[in-house]
């Protein structure tokens, strides 16, 4: 059966020069990079090659980069570490409603510890302005988190903007971005923005799962979450995921070597979707901004659920999500949807689709025949149970 695979928001799949890379460092050089023999130092160097080259993509010094277990636990490692570090200078922090669970939850856990939390609105694309961000700025604010590219509609916060701005309001507030999402995608520059740190993960773009890493402007310092050994500055200790990381680099690689080319090829297969789809299902909706993160398209198809939508589709070897996948095995509606204000229903008839440059225009197009018809089969079937 032919099979298209439209949930690279979710994760990816690894390329094969990453699989070579990650397989080499799991037999050949797989010495422990703390251990001071020749396979020890070894194995040091890839590891420090690694680290060059994420640094370089973020265009920040290697020393500033901390390799973690991937997206969650480096969001976890900034929002936590700076809160709990700077804990005496202030306990109020700052985030959005359309957070990715690994953001919003860690915020939650921080309210039990005594912070308090501004969880800021977003407008009907899923967008929050600057000048928001920084009115919610106070005198006791240690931090705000943001993330870059929303993983479940696209939107594409203005990090740029939003940096300056809260540091022109309180020159002491930490500027935190997710950019798992746009990492490899977008151009990420946390310097430039402002931001003193800010999260990226290696599963999106074609690396492992598992692995991770955080950018943590020079002379911060953060709490650790674990305590251990003196790995990764003593931040993150714990023996590395050296194929892991290994693997993350080669991905980095890849990506940067066609990140615009990528970029492209990804707007026009979002572009040749949208106008196929509303071709043959007018009344589809999309959520998001039309200006949107060229990877990502959601949907609310009117009258058909989107779980019996995604199961009938997946049943024809296409294989798209409801929404976030982090988020899949629950029953609440998208916490990212509803701040955006759709209603519950049309939450319930949401669909995510999102792409990779391994997809080709004739994939977009087959997937679309593959939509339509599902979509008038069911809509179809509920008609005739009336
Ligand atoms: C925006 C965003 N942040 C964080 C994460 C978590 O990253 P990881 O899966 O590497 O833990 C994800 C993963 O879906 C994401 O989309």
């Amino acid at each position: 059966m032919r099979e298209v695979y439209l949930d690279n928001s979710a994760t990816t799949p690894v390329l094969p020069e990453v699989a070579a890379a990650m397989q080499e460092v799991l037999t050949d050089n797989f010495g422990n990079p703390s251990s001071l023999h020749r396979r020890g130092l070894r194995a040091e160097q890839a590891k420090k090659e690694a680290r060059r080259v994420v640094a370089q993509a973020c265009g920040v010094k290697e020393q500033e980069i901390f390799f973690t277990s991937g997206g969650t636990e480096a969001n976890n490692l900034a929002i936590k570490g700076a809160a709990r570090r700077r804990r005496r200078r202030g306990s109020h922090l700052i985030t959005t409603k359309i957070e990715h669970p690994s953001v919003l939850y860690t915020f939650q856990a921080l309210e039990e510890e005594g912070f308090a939390v501004t969880y800021l609105d977003v407008d009907a694309d899923g967008l929050v302005t600057a000048e928001a961000v920084a009115d919610a700025v106070r005198e006791d604010t240690l931090l705000v988190s943001v993330m870059h590219v929303n993983n479940e509609v696209g939107s594409i916060m203005p990090v740029a903007e939003i940096g300056p701005l809260v540091k022109a309001k309180n020159p002491r507030t930490l500027f935190h971005v997710d950019a798992v999402q746009s990492f490899g995608k977008l151009p990420v520059r946390p310097q430039a923005w402002q931001a003193d740190l800010l999260t990226v993960s290696a599963h999106k773009i074609h690396g492992p799962k598992g692995c991770g890493a955080l950018y943590c402007r020079g002379v911060l310092l953060l709490a650790p979450l674990l305590h251990g050994g003196d790995q990764e500055q003593g931040v993150r200790p714990g023996t590395e995921n050296m194929a892991g990381i290994v693997g993350f680099a080669a991905a980095v690689r890849l990506q940067l070597a066609r990140q615009e080319e990528n970029y492209r090829q990804l707007a026009e297969l979002k572009r040749l979707f949208l106008e196929e789809l509303q071709q043959r299902l007018p009344d589809v909706r999309q959520n998001g901004p039309l200006d949107g993160a060229p990877h990502i398209v959601n949907l609310t198809v009117p009258d058909i659920k989107g779980e019996v939508l995604l199961h009938a589709l997946a049943e024809e070897g296409i294989y798209l999500s409801t929404g976030s996948a982090c988020h899949s095995h629950r029953a609440d509606p998208s916490h990212v949807l509803l701040a955006m204000g759709r209603s519950p229903r049309q939450i319930e008839s949401s669909l995510r689709i999102s792409f990779s440059a391994l997809i080709t225009a004739a994939d977009v197009v087959y997937a679309v025949e593959k939509i339509s018809a599902a979509v008038t089969a069911l809509r179809q079937m509920t008609r005739r149970k009336r």
